[in-house]
């Protein structure tokens, strides 16, 4: 069961929890005072003797309440400075709350929000999707007959306690329409690669977005054949699981389009199911991280589902190219030399810089036929981006500067944090070969190996189009808890497409 977060003007006292917030060195709310004061001086007790409960950011203190008490335990949730509190900080608060009542074994509770203590309601909206981000788990395989004490950290109802609660739970709806697509994206990083596979996957994309009134068109191995997709099609072909490429289309606009309007938004994504490095393989160890290679896409994806469950107003087309990359007697070769849709032919001379090939017919493809206003792609691209950034941002490079404007704001108003990363000419240089157009791996060899592997993609980018390439190496998989975002696939760019989209490109009536 998930965690499921409710809004109500007043407390139910059903549930075995009460939480309460304090900031640093601000009086306390009007419900800690009413519950203090229920207890006999209990709140104020634990206030004053607890040597550790310093209200600190996102600090819990939890404690059982005596017999007769309204609730089983009082949770006391530290906000820290309230100047300091902002919407991401919110939900690294409401995070950091599930976690400490999973830790509990807790499973309902009231979370009361003072107007006179949280004087911004909205923030409450933060507090509740920072609680629901954080509740997520990937669970599907865990099939062994269990009991209910074995399965405890199990947090099934929040109920939010506070006056605004007609505008908040509003609010919230929209919040949750992109923790949704959130919650999609890390299922389908998170699926082993025996069962998510390009068929599987496609099916599962149309199974998810088709009912939500989200277009998709499936291109099979042969069609993409036919289509002259060379490059993608050379990645795949090692696999018994044969490609695909998906296109999702989402008109949230009214009418047909109209000549000389903006086309739609396209959101490009690297769908590699897994990533062995075909002939040039990868060494075995971590190799099973490798499942994660499709990140991209399922951020696509994930974007293109929260869209839909928001009616938003935009028009969006999604493209993702599905492969899996193996080495096999049928594998592509390092020397082979493939045309891509483009038309552009491409000198491979390793077979793991495979993401590059895929994206480079999905963004020939996409701006083909959709004339898109602009372009995001977003790509488990290079280890190296790991190397430069870790885990924490994502290095995007941009051709435009309004388009990675709109990407920073999103960035900083979602938490999904960005860095722009530079692109240069002299890296597209760098990807040029003797004998073919293109080569997929840079003539200085590893160095700036992120960059040059933007360069690259930038070889099949038409003269000015607002294109940028977000390299998700080391934020789509995590091996440890952060705040909102519990370890292994973590939807990274489903939150940041979302917020750009609903700040920028939708259409205004
Ligand atoms: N999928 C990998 C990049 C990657 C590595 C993503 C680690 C997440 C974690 C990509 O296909 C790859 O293998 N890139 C090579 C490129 C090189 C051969 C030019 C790399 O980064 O080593
Ligand atoms: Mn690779
Ligand atoms: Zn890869």
């Amino acid at each position: 069961m998930s965690l499921t977060i409710t809004f109500s003007k007043n407390p139910e006292k059903n549930t075995e929890a009460a939480i309460l917030c304090f900031y640093q060195g601000r009086e306390q709310g009007t419900a800690a005072k009413v519950l203090n004061y229920a207890l006999s001086g209990f709140v104020d007790h634990i206030l004053l003797k607890s040597k550790t409960f310093k209200a600190k950011h996102g600090q819990c203190e939890i404690v059982m309440l005596p017999d007769g008490a309204p609730y089983t335990y009082a949770v006391l949730l530290g906000l820290g400075d309230a100047d300091a509190m902002t919407p991401v900080e919110a939900e690294k608060a409401g995070g950091k709350l599930c976690a400490a009542l999973q830790a509990a074994q807790i499973r309902s509770a009231e979370f009361y929000i003072d107007s006179d203590l949280v004087k911004d309601q909205d923030l409450a909206v933060h507090l509740a999707a920072g609680l629901k981000l954080r509740s997520y788990k990937f669970d599907l395989y865990k099939k062994a007959p269990m009991k209910a004490e074995d399965r405890p950290d199990r947090l099934e109802l929040v109920r939010m306690v506070l006056s605004d609660c007609d505008k908040v739970s509003n609010d919230y709806f929209v919040q949750n329409a992109m923790i949704e697509g959130v919650f999609l994206a890390r299922d389908l990083v998170n699926e082993p690669p025996n069962e998510l596979y390009p068929d599987s996957y496609a099916k599962r994309i149309k199974a998810e977005l088709k009912p939500l009134g989200v277009d998709v068109e499936i291109f099979d191995d042969k069609k993409m054949k036919k289509m002259g997709m060379g490059a993608l099609l050379a990645v795949g072909q090692g696999s018994d699981f044969s490609a695909r490429l998906v296109v999702m289309r989402w008109r949230g606009v009214s009418g047909k389009t109209v000549a000389g309007e903006p086309g739609p938004v396209a959101l490009v994504g690297k769908g590699v199911t897994f990533d062995t490095g075909g002939i040039s393989l990868k060494p075995g160890a971590g190799m099973d991280e490798m499942k994660m290679d499709m990140g991209g896409s399922a951020a696509v994806v994930g974007a293109m589902k929260s869209l839909a469950l928001r009616k938003s107003k935009a028009d969006v087309v999604g493209v993702v190219g599905l492969v899996e990359n193996m080495p096999s007697a049928r594998a592509y070769r390092p020397a082979d030399i493939v045309t891509s849709y483009a038309g552009k032919t491409i000198e491979v001379l390793n077979t793991d810089a495979e993401g590059r090939l895929v994206l480079a017919d999905a963004l020939a493809y996409v701006q083909q036929v959709y004339k898109p206003r602009l372009i995001v792609d977003l790509a488990t691209l290079t280890g190296a981006m790991i190397v430069a950034l870790g885990h924490e941002f994502c290095g995007t490079f941009a051709t435009d500067d309004v388009l990675w404007d709109n990407i920073a704001r999103a960035g900083a108003a979602t938490g999904e944090k960005v860095w722009r990363m530079p692109l240069d000419p002299l890296w597209k240089e760098e990807m040029e070969s003797a004998i073919a157009d293109v080569q997929n791996m840079a003539k200085s060899g590893r160095d700036a190996g992120s960059c040059t592997a933007a360069g690259f993609l930038w070889h099949f980018i038409e003269d000015g189009t607002a294109w940028a390439h977000m390299d998700i190496a080391g934020t789509a998989w995590i091996k440890a808890d952060k705040p909102v975002t519990p370890k292994y696939g973590t939807g990274f760019g489903v939150r940041l497409l979302d917020r750009m989209i609903a700040e920028n490109y939708e259409q205004e009536f």
